[in-house]
């Protein structure tokens, strides 16, 4: 972990609400596994803390970012210039664990997606992804997926499944239930609840990255702990233990 000048070089509105980011750092940023995250100084002074993204994709000195504006960090954030000076501290966390399996469900909600990018592409082929979005517009987040089958959901039923995510992932997992298979989610918190509900009576496999506000983003403010069932210490730190915990972990 390293905290590592760069400049923007990339900013671009890919859909309604989200932006790509791409930074050139002034070094490579460390070894990045699936699932871990960067702390990311926003340019200006309007912003004080940083925040956290996960990380995109990451080759040489060339950091990706996917992000929704969600409020003022976010939100100043694109509008930043290209050549704009950041700081991005990282690779943080703990990621997805892959074991050897036969397969592995991939469920994200909306900019959930930039968290499961970087599992996609390591788990290639064997991976089926579960995409729930808003309306079809917000599907452009998910970009270069050759190779992986894609289930798509929409709210307004602009395209795929009519519904959420987890009523669509409810489709096929009979078809899957004889396999040796993982589920590996990310997206917001009711998403996350559902999906324990409707795994629950085969209990499932399945590890999730979960989303906490944080200020320090490096196991020092205990600002970002999570309940687990963990009898003796059961508050974690979402930057540090997490964010990516088992399902049947947390205490939800
Ligand atoms: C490990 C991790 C990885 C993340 N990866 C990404 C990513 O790749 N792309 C992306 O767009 N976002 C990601 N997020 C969420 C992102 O950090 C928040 O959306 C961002 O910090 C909001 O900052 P803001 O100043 O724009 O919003 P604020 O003004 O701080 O908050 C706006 C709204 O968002 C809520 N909020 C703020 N932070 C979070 C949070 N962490 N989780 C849930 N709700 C929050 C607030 O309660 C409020 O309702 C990630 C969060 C974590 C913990
Ligand atoms: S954000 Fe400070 S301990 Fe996690």
């Amino acid at each position: 972990m390293d905290d590592i000048p760069g400049r923007i070089i990339e900013n671009i509105n890919v859909a309604p609400g989200y932006f790509r980011l791409v930074i050139r750092l002034e070094r490579p940023l460390g070894k990045a596994s699936p699932g871990q995250f960067v702390m990311l100084k926003i340019p200006g002074e309007e912003v004080f803390l940083r925040r956290p993204f996960s990380i995109f994709g990451s080759r040489g000195k060339t950091l990706v970012v996917m992000y929704r504006v969600a409020g003022k960090g976010t939100g100043c954030l694109s509008q930043a210039l290209k050549k704009s000076p950041v700081m991005v501290l990282g690779p943080l966390g703990r990621g997805f664990t892959i074991k050897k399996r036969d397969a592995y469900l991939v469920v994200a909600g909306g900019i959930g997606f930039a968290g499961t990018r970087m599992l996609l592409e390591k788990l290639g082929e064997k991976a089926t992804l579960f995409f729930g979005v808003g309306a079809k517009e917000e599907l452009s987040v998910a970009e270069d997926l050759s190779g992986i089958c894609v289930h798509v959901s929409t709210l307004d039923g602009s395209r795929g499944f009519r519904g959420d995510v987890v009523s669509l992932l409810g489709q096929h997992l009979d078809a899957c239930r004889q396999k040796d298979m993982e589920v590996f989610a990310c997206g917001p918190a009711g998403m996350v609840k559902s999906l324990r509900a409707l795994l629950e009576s085969g209990h499932i496999p399945c590890q999730v990255s979960v989303e906490e506000r944080m200020a320090c983003g490096m196991g020092l403010c205990f600002g970002c702990v999570v309940a687990t069932n963990d009898e003796i210490n059961p508050f974690k730190r979402v930057c540090k233990e997490g964010p990516v915990f088992s399902i049947w972990d947390l205490s939800l």
